[in-house]
């Protein structure tokens, strides 16, 4: 695969954040070194996607547990405190969580400072290699899915910046592109914050894989007139139902697709389902900032007091997706029992 710039890079007391809200203008790296600004980091969306952000709240505790101590008691009490405060930086991807809730597990055991720092690190650098084999065998699942189908759309970034290597919806085509098998992508540009044009269209052009830009309302046209084959698109969060949380728009694209007979896809990895949660009714939203939708790259397009709506995601039923592509291969509807099954089979 074209190497891309990591998405994190740690070493003991710095994790080095790939500044996602400059791309594709300016390639630069932030430096975390507390808990506060990868929180910060997070929130501003300059590290996101949901594996990239769990794995940057797993780093984030290890950069907490590298603060000075008196002694390992204090230490796990400050973890704990970390843990639940970065948690609460974005509420709707649950890999967050589960990332930053088993490091937690893994250091409750924990009886000396070095011994506590370096199960977190070694937690976390295997979290982190784990997501680069999922995001592998999501692209290997989807190009079977996919079969020939070479026309794709696609929305936001579930690409290899939005996880440690591979993506999860973009998998298959960097997978592809290793093999000769070259896929057309239509990339929704992703209002408010420009995920898809700014930075799919960036990735999938650094790997040279052909990619066409539309904006968010031409994807109806586009899927009823542009021979379009599949749609496939990432996850925040799937319910034991099936119903999936991701980025605003999803929704549109599934009752559309369906509506013209195209299947549609979700692709995440196992960190990404919420055994917990029934129902999509049980997704929390993020609803983020006003001027996120009256500025477009910080120039106002609408007057500052406008009154606006602004969720960061929406949640597709069950009942519209044809699948959803995993790491341990393909679940299909009746998705509770689908995902009931999945679930067994991770533990
Ligand atoms: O707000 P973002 O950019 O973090 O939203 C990201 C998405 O909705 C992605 O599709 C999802 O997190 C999957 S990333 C592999």
């Amino acid at each position: 695969m074209t190497t891309l710039p990591a998405t994190l890079l740690y070493t003991p007391g710095k994790l080095k954040i790939l500044d996602q809200t400059v791309l594709p203008f300016e390639t630069n790296y932030l430096t975390a070194t507390t808990v506060q600004d990868v929180y910060d980091a997070i929130r501003k969306l300059q590290v996101r996607g949901a594996p990239a952000i769990g794995l940057a709240g797993g780093y984030g505790l290890a950069l907490s547990v590298g603060q000075t101590y008196q002694n390992v008691e204090e230490a796990k009490q400050q973890l704990r405190v970390d843990a639940a405060y970065l948690i609460t930086a974005r509420p709707t991807a649950v890999n967050l969580a589960t990332i930053v809730n088993a490091i937690v597990a893994v250091a409750h055991n924990a009886t000396t400072l070095s011994d506590l720092r370096s199960v977190v690190e070694n937690e976390i650098k295997r979290l982190h290699e784990a997501d680069v084999t999922q995001g592998y065998a999501i692209g290997e699942h989807a190009l079977q899915v996919l079969g020939t189908k070479r026309k794709v759309m696609t929305i936001c970034n579930a690409g290899a910046i939005a996880t440690a290597k591979y993506g999860t919806a973009l998998a298959p085509f960097h997978l592809g592109k290793e093999r000769g098998i070259d896929f057309s992508v239509v990339a929704c540009e992703t209002r408010p914050l420009l995920q898809g044009a700014r930075l799919t269209v960036w990735e999938l052009q650094q790997a040279g894989i052909d990619v066409t830009l539309i904006t968010d309302n031409m994807a109806a046209y586009a899927l009823a007139t542009q021979q379009i084959e599949a749609v496939i698109v990432g996850a925040d969060r799937i319910a034991q139902n099936g119903d999936t949380a991701n980025k605003i728009g999803t929704l549109g694209l599934a009752i559309v697709a369906k509506a013209y007979g195209i299947p549609f896809y979700i692709a995440a990895p196992s960190t990404t389902f919420d055994f917990t949660c029934a129902t999509g009714d049980d997704i929390e939203i993020e609803q983020r900032a006003t001027e996120e939708v009256t500025t477009v790259l910080g120039k106002a397009i609408a007057a500052p007091t406008t009154s606006v709506l602004n969720p960061a995601f929406d949640v597709t039923p069950a009942a519209y997706i044809t699948a959803i592509i995993t790491e341990k291969g393909v679940l299909q509807a009746p998705y509770t029992t689908s995902i009931k099954q999945f679930e067994e089979e991770l533990v």
